[in-house]
């Protein structure tokens, strides 16, 4: 898969370089290209930014830097790309988007900051022949300084869905959110040695071998969970 990423901080995006990605990347299960927006600025100061129309707070990323670098990064490639936009104004990037994106080819990340980018940049690579449309995502009902946080948190959930990413394609399985048994729950809890710490026990079950009897009671777990930790998931959530 190949992986673009815009922005104005292009060391922000360092932290792919470590780790399950930063391995994958490595190994050639990612081609990771970070670019810096500002290359595509024309005057002295490298602008990105304006006032926005119609008054308000805050400033506006112009369209131009992006047209012409969303141009330019699309054709260093022959796959036509998804365009993803993180803004806490998209729809909800979920485990689900994750797996989803984990099978595309392509993606372009278009950073913003700021109030965000021009809404007609969206627009126009929306309907662009030689992309895959666009895709406005947030990752969680808050708003952070810009979009390159929520790239990372974005490429780390799609990146170890890849196959060859994770060691142990297994674990993926048994993920909080994971299709299957899994779809609409969050994992319970996990332990490893030793048996008795500050005299908390390992469940007993967990040290049976009982492969039947253990599958049962992490499935109760992770059900008592999910009631405790987030009811908004289940079938017939409590009024909030
Ligand atoms: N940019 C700012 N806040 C964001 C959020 N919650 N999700 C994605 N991108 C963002």
């Amino acid at each position: 898969m190949r992986i673009d990423v815009v922005t104005i901080f292009p060391q922000y995006l360092d932290a792919l370089r470590i780790s399950l990605i930063g391995r994958a990347t490595g190994a050639g299960l990612i081609d990771l290209h970070v670019h810096d927006l500002r290359e595509w600025t024309n005057d002295r100061h490298r602008t990105v930014d304006d006032t926005p129309y119609g008054g308000g707070p805050g400033m506006v990323m112009s369209p131009e830097p992006w047209g012409a670098a969303l141009d330019d990064v699309r054709a260093r490639a022959d796959a036509a790309p998804l365009l993803v936009i993180p803004t806490p104004s998209g729809t909800r990037f979920t485990q689900s988007t994750a797996a989803a994106w984990s099978g595309v080819p392509r993606l372009v990340f278009a950073c913003g900051r700021y109030e965000g980018i021009d809404s007609r940049v969206a627009q126009h690579y929306s309907n662009a022949p030689d992309w895959q449309g666009v895709a406005e995502v947030s990752i969680g009902d808050y708003v952070l300084a810009g979009g390159e946080a929520a790239v990372l948190v974005i490429v780390e959930a799609l990146g170890r869905l890849i196959p060859g990413v994770l060691g142990n394609q297994e674990s993926a399985a048994d993920d909080s959110f994971a299709p299957g048994a899994m779809a609409d729950l969050v994992e319970g809890p996990v332990f490893t040695k030793p048996v008795n710490w500050r005299g908390l026990e390992v469940p007993e079950v967990l040290l049976s071998g009982h492969h039947g009897q253990i599958a049962t009671w992490r499935a109760a777990e992770a059900e008592r969970r999910t009631v405790q930790m987030r009811p908004d998931l289940l079938p017939d959530p409590p009024e909030a």
